[in-house]
């Protein structure tokens, strides 16, 4: 459309920068996508932009270098950049100072395109022991919703899986690097769309709550989120009192979490994703 001179300069702003979502009202949802920036992830912020909505990536320090005009669209256009490590290692196969080069190096490599370092990191497969938990300096962010996309490699297999089990409060796993994911994407906006969900940045779905380095966190689902299976521990809640509703489970008696870590060590191909694949 033509902008006619009277125009104010907030009509030509990206819509989701305006007005900031309010979660502890709003049915919010975080989009996440790791591993890029890298060859689908420009149409990916162009389906974005078009259906207003934000998005959280979980970036390779590795890549982006090679992709800071990416980068740098990412954050103009008012999603978060997160960290994914520099080459995507399994974090508790290394020492404390190599965790801290993967953390570190790609923190300097983001805050070198957008000016600022990530908030918050997520670490590859999902990875974590108490060396990383005691390492890292940021809050690590999982999710509670796993779209397997790298497995199918099927947009509307993944539009299913982000539609069926995405609930207000959820962080929902994609990878942009895959041309199917960026296919479905269009669709997830769809469906969730018409389902009334607001499509917000994992820093805007915690909206205001102190998410703690080193620890963990699944999602922010006020309903306390699903009975977990084999696919994603319960790290830790993140709002008090969430974590023990988990109906059907035995009270572990600790409702930190911890047990999580290593049931998550024991079924790597869950928290897969196809770096090493
Ligand atoms: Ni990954």
């Amino acid at each position: 459309m033509l902008a006619g001179p009277g125009s104010a300069a907030a009509e030509t702003e990206p819509q989701h920068q305006e007005p900031e979502p309010d979660c502890s009202v709003e049915r919010c949802v975080a989009l996440t996508f790791d591993d890029g920036p890298d060859e689908f992830t420009e149409e990916l912020l162009d389906t974005l932009n078009t259906h207003g909505a934000a998005a959280t990536f979980y970036l390779l320090g590795s890549k982006v270098e090679d992709h800071s005009a990416t980068v740098e669209r990412m954050a103009a256009e008012g999603h978060e950049v997160g960290n994914h490590t520099w080459d995507h290692p399994e974090l508790p196969e290394l020492s404390t100072e190599e965790i801290q080069e993967q953390v570190g190096r790609t923190d300097e490599a983001i805050a070198e395109v957008t000016g600022e370092a990530p908030r918050t990191m997520r670490p590859p497969y999902g990875e974590l022991d108490q060396t990383v938990r005691q390492t890292v300096d940021h809050p690590m962010l999982l999710w509670d919703v796993d779209t397997l996309d790298w497995q199918s490699l099927d947009p509307e297999a993944v539009t299913d899986v982000a539609v069926e089990e995405a609930a207000q409060g959820s962080v929902v796993l994609f990878h942009d690097v895959h041309e199917t994911t960026v296919e479905a994407v269009p669709y997830v906006l769809k469906e969730l769309d018409k389902q009334g969900f607001t499509f917000v940045t994992v820093d805007q779905l915690f909206d205001g709550q102190e998410l703690e380095p080193g620890a963990s966190y699944n999602h922010a689902r006020p309903d306390g989120g699903p009975e977990y299976g084999d696919d994603t521990e319960l790290e830790e809640a993140p709002r008090p009192g969430d974590g023990t509703e988990l109906q059907d489970t035995p009270e572990p008696g600790d409702d930190d979490g911890l047990e999580g870590d290593d049931g998550l060590e024991g079924q790597p191909e869950t928290g897969d994703d196809p770096w090493l694949q």
